[in-house]
């Protein structure tokens, strides 16, 4: 197998088991891994706390002007997790609350933060060796990434993950919000004008919604396998 370190792309629908996957493979493989949606929450989670966010309508002109100023990052846990971070504090849980959930797309149609955040997206991938997940990163970010995947699960199906995933984190909430709250997020996700979610062309598809989360990572690895041996 070659040692060529190669950058792995991993798109697709909220909810839909693309970070767990990712990170699985990253850590299997030696990669670092950067999950960008935590990005746009941490933004979002900032216009929130200074009052940038009111019934879900963002203050953007205020926002842009804030964006040099915010700061995040990621720190590895002695565990092997990993913390998002925003201006130096630890907002991994914050960032995973159903009201930054609510909020985060009207965040991530503003064409600034999305410029700033990929920016920062590209940054991390100067060096490759990096397992990257979100909505546009096979489009967008690394259009010439060696490795794209598209994931794929029916919407019920994404719901139910999620929310038996918020439950065993103790948030409140029943499974109609997050059908409510995983259906409306596509459809921002695929209707905003800048860089909307769609497959790149050559990205490889993987509808998950019958598979175990191991058979999800044993595809993804012999995936990679088959890319790495290949070069
Ligand atoms: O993957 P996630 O659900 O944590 O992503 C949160 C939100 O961020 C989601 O509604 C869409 C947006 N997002 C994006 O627009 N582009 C990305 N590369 C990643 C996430």
């Amino acid at each position: 197998m070659s040692n060529k370190k190669i950058i792995i792309a991993v798109d697709g629908y909220s909810s839909s088991g693309k970070s767990s996957m990712a990170r699985a493979l990253a850590s299997a493989i030696g990669y670092r891994y950067i999950d960008s949606g935590a990005m746009y929450r941490a933004v979002t989670l900032w216009a929130m706390r200074h009052g940038l966010v009111d019934s879900g309508e963002v203050a953007s002109q205020s926002l842009i002007k804030s964006l040099p100023e915010i700061r995040i990052d990621f720190r590895p846990n002695p565990d092997g997790s990993q913390s998002t971070m925003l201006d130096g504090e630890d907002v991994e849980a914050e960032i995973r609350q159903m009201e930054v959930s609510n909020n985060v797309s009207q965040v991530a149609v503003i064409p600034e933060v999305r410029h700033r955040l990929v920016a920062l997206q590209q940054e991390f991938g100067r060096e490759k060796g990096i397992v990257m997940d979100g909505r546009d990163i096979g489009t967008t970010v690394f259009p010439n990434a060696e490795m794209k995947v598209f994931v794929n699960a029916s919407p019920q199906t994404r719901a139910e993950r999620r929310f038996k995933e918020l439950a065993d984190k103790g948030v409140a909430t029943t499974y109609e919000e997050v059908l409510d709250n995983v259906m409306k997020r596509d459809h921002i996700d695929e209707t905003r004008e800048e860089s909307p979610l769609r497959r790149a062309d050559d990205a490889v598809v993987l509808d998950n919604s019958q598979m175990s989360v191991e058979e999800q990572n044993r595809w993804l690895m012999s995936l990679y396998n088959s890319i790495a041996d290949a070069d």
